[in-house]
């Protein structure tokens, strides 16, 4: 599974303004680790949690320490936090948004990757329907309407901004028809605000960029097109 380069990272990193302390990073939901290893070398320590055994196996043959997935905040705080790709898949993601801003360190970064359109699967979760327990309120059509939507009712209401965000293809396993599928996935920088300071995805779209709008990231070897925003 590959969401994104080193290099794509480090960009989407600058591009939020986050410069450091690069001490501490935990992916969630780190599957195999690979993505994690493609920035793993950018900090000091490196924490994983995956809810399967198998991919626990994988992460800790790949080096990283590897957390419980009840109890892995109290690593924390955490210069960056990873969480690619795992909102739709675990039973309770507003609980977990909700654990993540509280375990960032000040100045920190939470990185959200999201498939759009929203489809939450649940593979095992308490309703046994593969349903989440928790709703998170995406709606929307297309892609905008979804990111906005995204930003708006789910980032906004936790006082989490959304600094940056980007396109990208997200190149994931496939099934007995296809061995591959790219999927549109989403990722959004975000970063906690005092709960006091709510904001809305139409303010942050009227506004003009602050001189931080690249439209010219280097193309990666699937050569899919990248778009990206900043606010
Ligand atoms: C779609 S995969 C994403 C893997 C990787 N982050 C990526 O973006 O390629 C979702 C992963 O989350 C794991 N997962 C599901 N619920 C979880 C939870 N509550 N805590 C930690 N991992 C979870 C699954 O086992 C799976 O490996």
């Amino acid at each position: 599974m590959h969401v994104f380069s080193c290099e794509q990272f480090q960009k989407l990193m600058a591009s939020s303004g986050f410069r450091g302390p690069w001490h501490s990073l935990v992916d969630l939901g780190a599957g195999d680790g690979a993505t994690t290893a493609h920035v793993a070398h950018l900090f000091e320590k490196v924490y994983a949690t995956d809810i399967s055994a198998p991919m626990r196996w994988a992460l800790a043959k790949k080096k990283f320490t590897v957390l419980d997935v009840e109890k892995w905040y109290e690593s924390g705080p955490f210069d960056v936090i990873l969480c690619l790709n795992l909102l739709d898949r675990c039973d309770r993601p507003n609980t977990l948004l909700r654990r993540l801003k509280s375990s960032l360190a000040p100045g920190g970064r939470l990185v959200v990757a999201l498939v759009l359109p929203f489809s939450p699967y649940v593979e095992v979760g308490e309703r046994g329907d593969h349903k989440p327990s928790e709703y998170l309120p995406v709606k929307g059509n297309g892609l905008e309407g979804q990111i906005a939507s995204l930003v708006d009712r789910v980032f906004a209401p936790l006082s989490l901004r959304c600094l940056v965000w980007s396109k990208l293809p997200y190149l994931c396993e496939g099934d007995l028809g296809q061995a591959y599928y790219f999927l549109d996935d989403v990722v959004f920088v975000l970063e906690a605000q005092p709960d006091s300071s709510r904001y809305s995805a139409s303010e942050w779209m009227d506004t003009e960029p602050s001189g931080r709008e690249f439209r010219n990231l280097p193309q990666q070897q699937t050569g899919y097109e990248r778009k990206c925003n900043t606010a």
